[in-house]
């Protein structure tokens, strides 16, 4: 077999740097040799790429996979070997050497082994590839646990500066209330109310990112931050806004639209305890709290009857009455409703005193929407000007679970009590709609 060492090709380990030369001489030598049976070879110290070459098994990131492919396509694998790197001239080019020294490299001459009259066995010196080599395109098996409120943070990333967020998220809220049948579609520019809501939005999912022991501790009743890993504790961090505790929501006229729309992450309820103090002057019938759901837009309502003193309690659209409540207007009054699909019983409590147990029945409560100050005739939406709240009203809590007589008293006494894990004044989730105020409760001086 004749063998001609004429396409001598050293690599370095930059794969590049094989492939110009590859596709460059290769072909070229071929063509202009008119030599048949030619048979080339090729050398490289690298065992890295060695291996990428052989190894079909694997895939490569796309730049790498790219080269490989092209060395593939003009050259064989087999056609590959090994040369230590002292014998590679390419090694020369790469290092720098002086005039002097070259004259004693194999630069010119190339490896002595090639002036042998037959080839060394070629040595087979493939490297394994890595399985943590960068170049490897990682195979992932997602197991993918979806999280609407952590991925919006992530898609802020895709968005250039502060103003198209703000502007994006202000769009998305606003669709998600048309969608919820809150608002009226409109096509206008989003106002500066809705921009300022959006930011607050914006910062409060950062924040919940960044510190989600630190706020999950604050919204627990007693504020102990053990969490080590809270660097802010020094600051005596506290969660405002959404602490409502020393506020009320005042609801000052007479509309169709004013209300505070609070928002639960629970879906599923079989027992429900609902807690809240307000003050009307109303005579009229009026909502005090109002949760619709898809199947019932009284799925658990309390209203004030337009009999003086009777308190009408809907679970599931059923009706339970309760009279002889000494439900005074102008004064501040604590109410508290239980309820649990077990049973079937409802009861009230107004200002401390238990009313007798009532049947309503009704299966769970799924997919709740609770307003206040308006009625829902639908799930979120269908207000009429007739049943609105006009008044104050404040210590809003909701629990999954219907609470001890004991624990309804310190509710009442204002004691500590464990607030609500449905709705929790002291962390609320809500939203206002219209003229809606919160303002700081007013102290009664005696
Ligand atoms: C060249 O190699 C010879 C022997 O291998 C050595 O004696 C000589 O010093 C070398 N010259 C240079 C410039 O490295
Ligand atoms: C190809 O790569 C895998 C994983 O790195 C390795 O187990 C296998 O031996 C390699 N095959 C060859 C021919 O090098
Ligand atoms: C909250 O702290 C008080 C004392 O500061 C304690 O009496 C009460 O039991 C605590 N409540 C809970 C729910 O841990
Ligand atoms: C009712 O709600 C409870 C608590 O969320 C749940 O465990 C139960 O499976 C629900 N029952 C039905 C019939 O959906």
């Amino acid at each position: 077999m004749l063998q001609l060492m004429l396409s001598l090709l050293f690599c370095k380990y930059k794969l590049l740097q094989c492939i110009f030369q590859v596709s460059d001489n290769n072909d070229m030598l071929l063509k202009e040799l008119d030599v048949e049976d030619l048979h080339e070879f090729f050398w490289t110290d690298s065992t890295v790429v060695l291996s990428y070459m052989n190894n079909d098994t694997r895939t490569f990131q796309v730049f790498v996979a790219n080269l490989i492919q092209s060395i593939k396509a003009s050259t064989k694998p087999e056609q590959w070997a090994y040369v230590a790197s002292e014998d590679n001239p390419g090694d020369h080019a790469s290092q720098g050497v002086t005039a002097q020294q070259l004259k004693n490299f194999s630069w010119f001459t190339g490896p002595k082994f090639l002036w042998q009259y037959e080839l060394p066995a070629r040595e087979l010196k493939v490297g394994v590839t890595e399985e943590d080599d960068p170049e490897l395109r990682k195979t992932f098996v997602c197991n993918t646990k979806a999280k609407e409120d952590k991925s919006l943070v992530e898609r802020f990333k895709k968005l250039s500066d502060w103003s198209r967020i703000v502007t994006a998220v202000a769009r998305l809220r606003r669709q998600i209330r048309e969608y919820k049948g809150k608002k009226q579609r409109t096509n206008e520019c989003t106002s500066l109310e809705e921009k300022k809501e959006a930011e607050l939005v914006i910062v409060k999912l950062v924040q919940e990112e960044a510190f989600p022991h630190l706020i999950k501790n604050l919204k627990q009743e007693n504020v102990t931050i053990k969490t080590k890993d809270s660097k802010l504790y020094k600051l005596s961090p506290f969660l405002d806004e959404d602490d409502l505790s020393d506020k009320m929501f005042i609801f000052p006229e007479e509309t169709n639209t004013a209300h505070a729309s609070l928002t639960t992450q629970k879906q599923d309820l079989s027992a429900v305890t609902v807690c809240f103090r307000s003050i009307t002057d109303l005579s009229r019938k009026h909502s005090l709290f109002s949760l619709a759901t898809p199947s019932a837009s009284n799925g658990f309502l309390i209203y004030k009857n337009a009999d003086s003193n009777v308190i009408n309690f809907y679970v599931g659209n059923k009706m339970a009455q309760f009279g002889a409540q000494d439900y005074k207007l102008n004064m501040w009054h604590s109410i508290c409703s239980t309820w649990d699909s077990a049973s079937g019983l409802v009861q009230l409590w107004l200002d401390g005193k238990p009313s007798i147990k009532k049947f309503t029945g009704g299966q769970n409560i799924t997919r709740p929407i609770v307003i206040i100050g308006q009625e829902q005739d639908s799930h979120g939406a269908g207000f009429d000007i007739k049943d609105a709240f006009v008044g104050m009203m404040s210590g809003v809590h909701m629990w999954d679970y219907i609470l001890s007589p004991c624990e309804i008293q310190r509710y009442m006494d204002d004691l500590n009590f464990t607030p609500g894990n449905v709705l929790n004044w002291r962390a609320l989730e809500f939203q206002t709609s219209g003229r809606v105020l919160i303002e700081n409760k007013q102290m009664t001086c005696h």
